[in-house]
């Protein structure tokens, strides 16, 4: 594949050491660090906000792309931005006003990203292309690591990056990432992988490096 970048995503790291993880995945290769925040009210599960972010944002220069499973979404953009986050990707789905945090991410300096769960249809991004850094498509429904990915999701792909044209977006692939499932979707313009379980199991820096390898060489 091309110059795909690896964004490991913590959710999977072992939380009770969560800065030695973030340590270890940065010397094992990942490009990105991948923040899940999740809010137990936009997805069914609860992770972690600024406070742990901030916590871990000096254990690594890496580039922090946090993607807010939160709604609404808007009154934390600031908080996130002040804890660390190099980029901040909201979900088209967390409320009626998706231009207005866009601008609002911009406004504060930060790349901006819009993620879209796998049922929604890529056409919510049309009005927005141009006020966007980054989308991350769902290829699992969001709240956990672990999950099967889903194949209908590689078109979409596709569609995307034929809607992106020559703008300066990267496509981000989040969910059920493995050797076997990113060159699909590298294949379908994908520019940013995400994976959670194929990088953290088995544990450990030579395991994380091995496992980033397998995905960015398949
Ligand atoms: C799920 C998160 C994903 C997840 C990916 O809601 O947004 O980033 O951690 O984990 P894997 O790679 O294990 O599917
Ligand atoms: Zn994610």
């Amino acid at each position: 594949t091309t110059k795909t970048l690896i964004a490991p995503s913590v959710l999977s790291a072992d939380f009770s050491r969560l800065g030695d993880e973030v340590e270890a995945i940065d010397r094992a290769g990942a490009d990105w660090i991948h923040l899940d925040v999740m809010d137990g009210h936009f997805v069914p599960n609860i992770t972690f906000g600024p406070p742990v972010i901030k916590a871990i944002r000096n254990r690594t220069k890496k580039l922090f792309d946090c993607h807010l499973m939160i709604a609404p979404v808007d009154a934390y953009l600031a908080a996130f931005a002040d804890a660390g986050c190099d980029s901040i990707t909201v979900h088209a789905e967390a409320g009626p006003h998706l231009d207005r945090s866009l601008q609002a991410i911009k406004a504060l300096g930060k790349q901006a990203g819009v993620s879209l769960n796998p049922s929604t249809p890529e056409n919510v991004i049309e009005y927005v292309l141009d006020r966007l850094d980054l989308v991350l498509l769902m290829t699992v429904n969001p709240g956990f690591g672990g999950q099967a990915f889903i194949p209908a999701m590689v078109d979409k792909v596709k569609r995307v990056k034929a809607m992106i044209g020559e703008r300066p977006i990267r496509i981000e692939i989040d969910g059920g990432v493995s050797p076997e499932t990113a060159p699909l979707v590298a294949a379908a313009g994908a520019d940013v992988l995400i994976a959670g379980a194929a990088i953290f199991r088995g544990g450990g820096e030579d395991a994380y490096r091995d496992n980033i390898e397998a995905i960015r060489s398949a």
